[in-house]
């Protein structure tokens, strides 16, 4: 390859997994599994030649404890050429957009000209620790030589050491769950129940519309499912065609029973899939004949203190990426909010518009702007898509990018809330 500077960093097509409620569909692959298969497929629809992908760049969110850089083994697992490398990010729910700008940065400095990136996340497959004392007591027994010196360690053993270590879903320092603080952000911004009910039936309603169309033919992949390949992955298993306001009003909330406002319905679920999306240097994807599916204009990364409102990260993210695009929000055609929360959402949307916030917050003098939420997420979101951690970044930007041709608009804005109080915030262009 020529290894050239070129600064506009091509989408040249993205591809992901049917996504699955978790424990259904995949309920026997894990993170690697579902990632080997959707690089593989979107390199055959690429058309091109493998030896032509300079890196992998991949997320994951909760990693296999036996194949931590997820990105090296899909290389070593797929036919690949093993003389590609790969490395794993995690930027919790942001990781396949930390994914995407990682490769795109390496593009535009001339480091590479083609680059696989994306994300896994398989939560039926968490791996589920030992507490540590067992641990402790099951090394001591393997030092030990003889089967009486081994049986005598585990003698130490208690019924309470048996109880297995689940991976934490609570902020390591506030010790709340996303539900539980996203309660609080619903509380806070005065988002009403009704007002959720309404967000999470449209994201429903629109990702249904979407597959009745073929919306999502291009981007959307179908397999036999191993290990076993009798049944077929066809489409999002999550998304209810025929769930009403009156059915979403009557689930009880889960995160706070007596006066929470979240619900089943109404938070995204918890999922299982892969997302890929192959990236190029405008002057590679020109040589080889390519169409891409878009351009990458900007992007920003941003964070807040969790102990504020944990899911704002979008709201600090969003202006910085739009004034690194030189655009501003009435700019952009296409926005996608990732939707953790109805509650989020629409959260967000409120910081975005408020001109307090503006002020104290983000160190502006006027609000980034108002948004409509029946204007967003024209396609349907994780609500009703589902919600695989380290996947999602990368379906949406493949969708926006889909969305953008398809109604000829030119600008999508794309961000995602991610753990920790972070934010990322991406804008492409169509042409
Ligand atoms: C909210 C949560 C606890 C719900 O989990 P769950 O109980 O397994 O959810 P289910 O899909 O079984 O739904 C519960 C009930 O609501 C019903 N329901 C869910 N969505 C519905 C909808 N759109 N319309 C009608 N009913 C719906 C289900 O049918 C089910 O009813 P049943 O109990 O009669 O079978 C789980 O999805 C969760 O933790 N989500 C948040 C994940 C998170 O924090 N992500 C990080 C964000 S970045």
């Amino acid at each position: 390859m020529t290894w050239q500077y070129n600064p506009r960093v091509a989408i040249v097509r993205g591809l992901r997994t049917p996504f699955a409620k978790a424990g259904t569909t995949y309920a026997k692959l894990d993170a690697l599994e579902l990632g080997k298969i959707v690089v593989s497929e979107l390199l055959q629809r690429s058309e091109i030649e493998p030896r032509e992908v300079n890196e992998v760049i991949y997320g994951t969110v909760i990693p296999s404890v036996k194949a931590a850089n997820i990105a090296r083994e899909i290389v070593l697992g797929t036919g690949l050429p093993r003389t590609i490398p790969g490395f794993t990010v995690s930027r919790a729910c942001a990781s396949s957009n930390t994914a995407l700008t990682s490769g795109a940065d390496m593009i535009s400095r001339g480091y590479a000209d083609t680059v696989v990136v994306g994300g896994a996340e398989s939560l039926s497959t968490v791996p589920i620790l030992f507490s540590r004392r067992f641990a402790e007591i099951l090394v001591a027994a393997s030092k030990q030589k003889t089967m009486a010196g081994k049986l005598g360690r585990f003698r130490k053993l208690r019924p309470k050491d048996l109880a297995p270590d689940t991976p934490a879903l609570a902020e390591s320092v506030t010790g709340l769950t996303m539900g539980e603080s996203c309660e609080i952000m619903a509380k806070e911004n005065g988002v009403t129940r009704d007002a959720q009910d309404r967000f999470a039936l449209q994201s429903h309603q629109r990702a249904a519309s979407a597959i009745a169309q073929g919306w999502f033919n291009d981007e959307v992949m179908s397999f036999p499912i191993p290990p076993d390949y009798e049944s077929v992955a066809e489409t999002d298993n999550l998304v209810r065609a025929d769930t009403t306001l009156d059915a979403l009003s009557q689930l009880r909330p889960v995160f706070d029973r007596n006066f929470g406002t979240i619900t089943a319905g109404n938070a995204s679920g918890l999922t299982d899939g892969a997302s890929a999306i192959l990236l190029m240097s405008e002057d590679k994807a020109k040589a080889l004949g390519i169409k891409p599916i878009g351009f990458l204009k900007s992007y920003a990364y941003a964070a807040l203190d969790p102990f504020d409102q944990l899911l704002q990260g979008p709201a600090f993210a969003i202006p910085i990426a739009l004034d690194r695009a030189k655009l501003t929000l009435k700019d952009v055609d296409v926005v996608e909010m990732h939707e953790a929360f109805a509650a989020q959402v629409l959260s967000n949307i409120a910081w975005l518009g408020s001109k307090a916030i503006a002020e104290t917050k983000l160190g502006r003098s006027e609000p980034v702007g108002e948004l409509d939420p029946e204007a967003i997420n024209p396609t349907g979101g994780s609500i009703a898509i589902g919600h695989p951690f380290g996947a999602t970044g990368a379906r949406i930007i493949t969708s926006v990018c889909n969305h953008l041709q398809r109604t000829g608009k030119q600008y999508g804005l794309i961000s995602v809330c991610a753990a920790g109080g972070q934010g990322s915030a991406v804008v492409v262009e169509r042409e």
